[in-house]
């Protein structure tokens, strides 16, 4: 093997689709992963990891679907996660057969606690696999990435050894996990230093760092990892991940951006190059961060750096005379940097077709007839409560109507609601079902959500469990467009929905029969289909 060149700029490994999915209650499915596999590739991203290939059918198909359709040549790698067992291999290259650059990333446990509750095995057991292993994934793919799990906290002496062996056998990439959120900055730089300076074959590979964030230090320690020579950092969009998460891609990205002076001087470069440290374009960070946020029904904290509601926002009297007298005073970046669009009011009700198209083009939105037809309409509907219709308004719209649907499901017809302080709030609703029947119920509630989610409840008979309703405002404005996100739990999973009206209560009705339907195409997958056939049945129908 010869050297391996180093890049002079950080190679973005996105994980959102498998470490970002593993969030609890993040599911997606394959039409979810693709949209957001293929703006991960608008985004620049160098490597999508696209999945766990051998997890499970679905995981498969997702890897499979994604090396087909945005893993051609000109596009990042599309990788796949294995254990460092023959099945799992053995899925991942087959799931990745289509891609033009394949990518198997193996792992395996190195660190005493580990080795000694969880895989039960010896150093030398876990030295041979390792070596094995990487072996078989080169007898599919050239690039194979490595990671020794929880390697952090794994006895230095042994991790480089592991990396040698791994290395040795054919490993392209090694990364290196702080599996448990453990490290602090400065033991991350330590971590590096020790394996730059005691594995002897490490010059043939690429370094990487996996950061989780279970101290709230991950993008710190992906970015002392930086400092300390790594070229590759996994990352999700939004953070999300495993219990707390992820380092962030947009604030790693961001930070090597905004402070390029600063980072320039590790990259071997003049300190004022302004040539960008990643291959990201910055302006779809915004947008990424809203489809994932969308499709996990994770909602993203008003003050988290970067993509939060707030991190563009000025408060404080002082803040906003500075703002208004130089934008520099308190803004190390602008919005426009990442994307966000301004909350220009450009559009109302007479406004045409033509304008509306033109400005989501501005926007970066490039609709298909069909859902440009659905985004006027719904646009029109609004335009006609709400006189002024600003480009996040646009934008929610655009987000509800192109949301990838669920092939079957129930269709909600009408939702009508009674409510005040001497009434007992009362709903009724209409759905349609999967086989076409139009159903009818009315209930009353606690409050009118409470109502609406009980006559849904009653007509599409999924046994379900509410475990977060939460209502976030577009604009600001009584006429405010209102987003409502909903997460409910089956058994052990959770399902999300999102939908938008300038009536919380409708966008609460929608949202939620979002969730169902994603849970009832759950549920007519698995074996049992007894749970999900009531559906047609058993609705009181008046
Ligand atoms: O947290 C971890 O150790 C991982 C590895 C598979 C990279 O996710």
């Amino acid at each position: 093997m010869s050297i391996r060149p180093q890049p002079d700029r950080v190679i973005i490994f996105d994980t959102t689709l498998r470490d970002g999915e593993q969030s609890p209650g993040a599911t997606l499915n394959v039409e979810e992963k693709l949209a957001i596999a293929h703006q991960l590739a608008l985004l620049g991203v160098d490597v999508i990891e696209a999945g766990f290939a051998a997890a499970s059918p679905g995981d498969f198909a997702a890897v499979r679907t994604i090396a087909e359709q945005v893993g051609g040549s000109g596009s990042p790698i599309i990788c796949s996660l294995a254990r460092a067992v023959r099945q799992d291999i053995q899925a991942a290259a087959e799931a990745l057969q289509s891609a033009a650059h394949p990518r198997i990333h193996t792992m395996i446990s190195t660190s005493n606690i580990h080795l000694k509750y969880q895989l039960k095995k010896s150093r030398e057991e876990v030295l041979g696999i390792a070596q094995e292993m990487v072996a078989y994934a080169k007898s599919f793919v050239d690039d194979v990435e490595f990671s020794p799990m929880d390697a952090s906290r794994t006895d230095p002496e042994f991790l480089y050894q592991v990396l040698e062996v791994a290395i040795a056998a054919g490993a392209t990439t090694i990364n290196i996990p702080d599996t448990v959120g453990y490290c602090t900055p400065k033991e991350m730089g330590i971590l590096i230093q020790g394996i730059r300076e005691h594995v002897p074959n490490l010059d043939k590979v690429m370094l990487s760092v996996h950061t989780q964030n279970d101290l709230g230090l991950a993008t710190a320690n992906a970015l002392a990892a930086i400092e300390n020579g790594v070229r590759q950092v996994e990352c999700t969009i939004n953070g999300i991940g495993e219990r707390a998460g992820n380092a962030a891609l947009e604030e790693i990205v961001m930070a090597l951006e905004v402070r390029k002076p600063y980072f320039n001087s590790y990259f071997s470069r003049p300190i004022e190059s302004d040539t960008p440290l990643t291959n990201i374009k910055t302006q779809e960070i915004y947008k990424t961060s809203c489809l994932v946020s969308q499709l996990t029904g994770m909602l993203i904290q008003p003050n988290k750096a970067i993509v939060g509601a707030n991190a563009f926002a000025h408060e404080s009297g002082i803040h906003q005379d500075g703002i208004l007298k130089h934008r520099q005073t308190y803004e190390i970046m602008e919005a426009a940097a990442i994307g966000l669009p301004e909350n220009r009011i450009v559009l109302g009700k007479h406004s045409g077709r033509n304008a509306f198209r033109t400005r989501l083009q501005e926007l970066g939105f490039h609709l298909s007839e069909a859902d440009l037809n659905k985004a006027f309409t719904r646009f029109k509907e609004v335009a006609d409560k709400k006189k002024e219709m600003s480009d996040w308004d646009l934008e929610a719209i655009v987000r509800d109507e192109t949301q990838i649907q669920v092939e079957s499901g129930f269709q909600l017809e009408h939702v009508q609601v009674i409510c005040g302080d001497c009434t007992c709030p009362t709903a009724t609703i209409t759905v349609v079902t999967p086989g076409g029947k139009i159903l009818t119920d009315a209930t009353v509630g606690t409050g009118p959500v409470d109502a609406v989610y009980q006559a849904i409840n009653r007509l599409v008979e999924i046994p379900n469990q509410l475990i977060e309703f939460s209502v976030q405002s577009v604009t600001s404005g009584i006429d405010a467009l209102g987003t409502v996100t909903v997460r409910l739990q089956h058994q052990e999973r959770i399902f999300s929905g999102q939908a938008s009206d300038t009536d919380i209560v409708v966008a609460a009705a929608y949202a939620y029969v979002t969730a169902l339907n994603r849970l009832y195409r759950y549920l007519q997958k698995q074996p049992d289909k007894s749970k999900s056939d009531a559906s047609d049945t058993a609705a009181v129908n008046c």
